[in-house]
């Protein structure tokens, strides 16, 4: 069994947040979060997240979350709560749900 360069003892992450980082064409039928700066907010939470000292997490860019029309997409697991990310304040919810495991309530997605 290989070693894990981070000692860890069993796989997966207290909390884990996937990014949608999906791009299409000028064109496409459908928005894109990509298109948004998706790429970009992602990053700015990963640096937000290891700055707090959370190294129990997981912050990733996805494909398509396929709600494409709400907005640039998240979700954190294992909650399953679902985010549009908008706002100065979204990298600061964000890192504070993956501490906290709440608090993000003003950035969840709405289908109202
Ligand atoms: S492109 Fe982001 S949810 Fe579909």
């Amino acid at each position: 069994m290989p070693n894990d360069p981070k000692g860890r003892t069993q796989p997966g992450y207290r909390k884990h947040l996937f990014v949608c980082g999906h791009e299409r064409p000028e064109g496409a039928a459908r928005p894109s979060c990509g298109k948004r700066g998706s790429l970009a907010l992602m990053q700015s939470i990963k640096r937000a997240a290891k700055e707090a000292g959370l190294t129990d997490v997981r912050v990733q860019k996805s494909g398509c979350l396929d709600f494409c029309e709400f907005g640039t997409t998240a979700v954190i697991y294992p909650e399953g709560v679902w985010y549009t990310l908008e706002g100065e304040d979204a990298v600061a919810a964000m890192v504070h749900h993956l501490q906290h495991g709440t608090g993000a309530e003003a950035h969840e997605m709405s289908m109202d």
